[in-house]
Order: C-alpha cells, then structure tokens, then sequence
C-alpha cells in the first residue's frame, strides 16, 4: 500500500473484498483475451457485489469485470458505493498478479454516473496485500457527469 493512501479514506473490510475480487476471478468468461478479470464492488453499507469479465465471440458485446458488478448492484437498487477492488492478469496466475490493473475508460463512466469523483475510491490490487488506491477523479479528472445535462 502507497504511504498517502491512508489520506483517502478509510476501506472497511479491505482484505475481504479483495479475497471476493480474486474469488469471482475465477468465474471470467475470457477465452478470446485470456485476460481474468475480478471485480468486488462495496457499498457504503459495506455490502459487496462481485463481477466479472464476460466476452463474447463478436467482441463488442463484452462486458468488464467493473462494469458486471455496478450492474448487478444498481439492479438490485443499489445506489451509494464506497470503492471497488480490481484485479486483473493472465488465465493462468492465481494469487498474484503481474500488474496492477486500472479500469478501462467505459467502466470509469459508469462509476462516474453513480460514485462521487473526490471520495470514491479504486484499489487495483495484485494481491491481498499489494495494492494501490485511486481516488476516480485521479484516474478521471474531467469526467464528464450529470451535472452537465
Ligand atoms: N477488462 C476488465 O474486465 N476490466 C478492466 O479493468 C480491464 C479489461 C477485460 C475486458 C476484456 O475481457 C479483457 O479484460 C481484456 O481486455
């Protein structure tokens, strides 16, 4: 963990959500990519989603790990998120990752339409105890939002 992560906010039950990112890893539909994907999505009353990626054979239909577990929440009526662990590598690595693994674009869309920018928090972890922590508006600093329209 980075020294000034602390600075972002406190991350209830960190080490289960990354133990559930890892968990549902397992599950990722990725034989076009060979790229697992986990995601563990917590929300502000500690309730935590868990997704996937899912691809598809024509590719455009695929989904991110990121992007499966904020759908799942926001169906079941969930609307307020604290943060969400990401891990991500190659098929066949297990515990550790070779990188950390940041979301792609589309899926910092989706967290913008729900989270707050300045405290909702993105931790791409490789493992349990090796991780870094982002706040959404380091890794989007001029998202585009509601506030727009
Ligand atoms: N992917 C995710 O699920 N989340 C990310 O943060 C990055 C990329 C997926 C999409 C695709 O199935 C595979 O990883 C390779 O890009």
């Amino acid at each position: 963990m980075w020294k000034d992560d602390m600075k972002k906010g406190k991350l209830d039950n960190l080490e289960s959500a990354i133990e559930q990112a890892f968990s549902i890893r397992k599950n990722a539909y990725a034989p076009y990519s060979h790229f697992k994907v986990g995601a563990a999505l917590v929300t502000t009353e500690g309730k935590i989603y868990k997704g996937c990626n899912i691809e598809n054979a024509a590719f455009t239909p695929g989904n991110c790990a990121e992007r499966t577990a904020f759908f799942k929440a926001v169906s079941e009526g969930e609307r307020n998120f604290s943060y969400i662990v990401v891990t991500g590598g190659e098929e066949n690595l297990q515990s550790e990752m070779t990188d950390y693994c940041p979301p792609c674009g589309v899926c910092l869309q989706v967290m913008m339409e729900f989270c707050q920018p300045e405290t909702f928090q993105v931790v791409a972890a490789k493992s349990k105890t090796d991780y870094k922590v982002f706040l959404l508006k380091e890794l989007l600093p001029q998202g585009f939002g509601a506030k727009f329209l």
